[in-house]
């Protein structure tokens, strides 16, 4: 079974981007592949060095992961920070990748322009870490939202480069995987681009049907449809969007011809949005809320999730010892 390997940092509660454009992928696959999915804690330090209580963050993503239907038993949960053989091969990357393309990378290059009084080491070799994460356990496919895009080169470059130095065919060259037949990217309601955290925009997993509600019916639009089946503007689209997504096939036509005949009344399309989204979220709040509460448990998950990583890991770093010629 071709193996699959994800994380997300835990900065903060999983959003309705992280759900639709990770999570959900990764909750499909774990029938279909050999799935790992992880809390990536070390990356958290190359933006909040003193991250305050990290376990109590990771068990906050745990317990997300848990609520949107990661079943542990087919695919193990670790916290990244308990797989101390990633660093072993984070350095040997590190050794192959140069200055200037890591520069290069668009997340580094925003990072930096945002932390300027900490354009840190960790940022730079931001990409080679996560390339870590996923070849240590030789993945080929890894589900994650289209921001992801640039560091997933990377990734391939850090497998390519080390097949080629060392003359092998060690590493498969990991593909970006997503479900629908492109990368999804769940807009911002306040016309900004994308839903993020760093934007301050989210929906989040956590938050109840009033305050969902209320976070639709803001959403930024426009004064309305002026011409018959004129194109849409991006905030509106950003409207159709969500309605593709959570809504079923004959509500989005109804909403779509409404729009085309120029009919289309903004809040009822988006009371129909909101509806429809607290259907998604709200049983997935309450197993969330059933988690948290269930300290003993997440740590046991983290735990075995922790070992089953690690012997996968450790095997591959033993046989990278090997290629490279240190002794195992
Ligand atoms: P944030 O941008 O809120 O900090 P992360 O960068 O931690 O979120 O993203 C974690 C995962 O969720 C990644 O796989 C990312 O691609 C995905 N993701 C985040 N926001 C979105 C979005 N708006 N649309 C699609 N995927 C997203
Ligand atoms: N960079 C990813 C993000 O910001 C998180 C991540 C770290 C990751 N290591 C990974 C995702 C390995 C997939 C595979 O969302």
């Amino acid at each position: 079974m071709e193996k699959v390997v994800s994380g997300i940092r835990p900065t903060g509660n999983l959003h309705l981007g992280n759900y639709f454009g990770a999570v959900k992928s990764f909750v499909k696959m774990q029938d279909d592949y050999d799935c790992m999915f992880f809390i990536a804690d070390w990356h958290s330090l190359t933006t909040h060095p003193k991250p305050g209580d990290i376990q109590q963050s990771a068990r906050t993503i745990l317990a997300e992961y848990l609520a949107c239907g990661i079943d542990p038993k087919k695919a193990p949960i670790y916290v990244q920070s308990d797989v101390r053989e990633t660093i072993e091969l984070y350095l040997y990357l590190n050794m192959n990748m140069y200055l200037g393309e890591l520069e290069r990378v668009t997340t580094f290059k925003e990072k930096a322009r945002k932390q300027p009084d900490n354009v840190n080491a960790g940022l730079l070799t931001y990409p080679t870490l996560m390339a870590a994460d996923i070849l240590q356990h030789r993945a080929a496919k890894v589900p994650v939202g289209k921001d992801q895009e640039q560091n997933m080169e990377m990734a391939r470059k850090c497998a390519r480069r080390f097949n080629n130095i060392y003359g092998v065919e060690f590493f498969p060259e990991p593909q970006n995987f997503y479900f629908s037949d492109k990368a999804i990217k769940i807009p911002g309601l306040d016309g900004s681009g994308k839903m993020g955290k760093s934007e301050g925009n989210c929906i989040y997993l956590r938050d109840d049907d009033k305050t969902i509600s209320k976070k639709v019916m803001k959403a930024v639009t426009d004064e309305g449809p002026k011409t018959p089946n004129s194109p849409r503007p991006e905030v509106i689209e950003n409207l159709f969007t969500f309605l593709r997504i959570v809504s079923d096939d004959e509500t989005y036509r109804y909403f779509d011809e409404k729009w085309n005949d120029c009919t289309l009344r903004y809040g009822d399309l988006k009371k129909q949005i909101a509806a429809d989204l607290c259907k998604v979220v709200a049983p997935i709040r309450e197993q969330i809320e059933y988690y948290s509460a269930n300290t003993d448990l997440l740590d046991r998950i983290a735990r075995e999730g922790a070992e089953v990583a690690r012997a996968s890991a450790q095997a591959t770093i033993n046989e990278v010892r090997r290629i490279i010629g240190f002794r195992v």
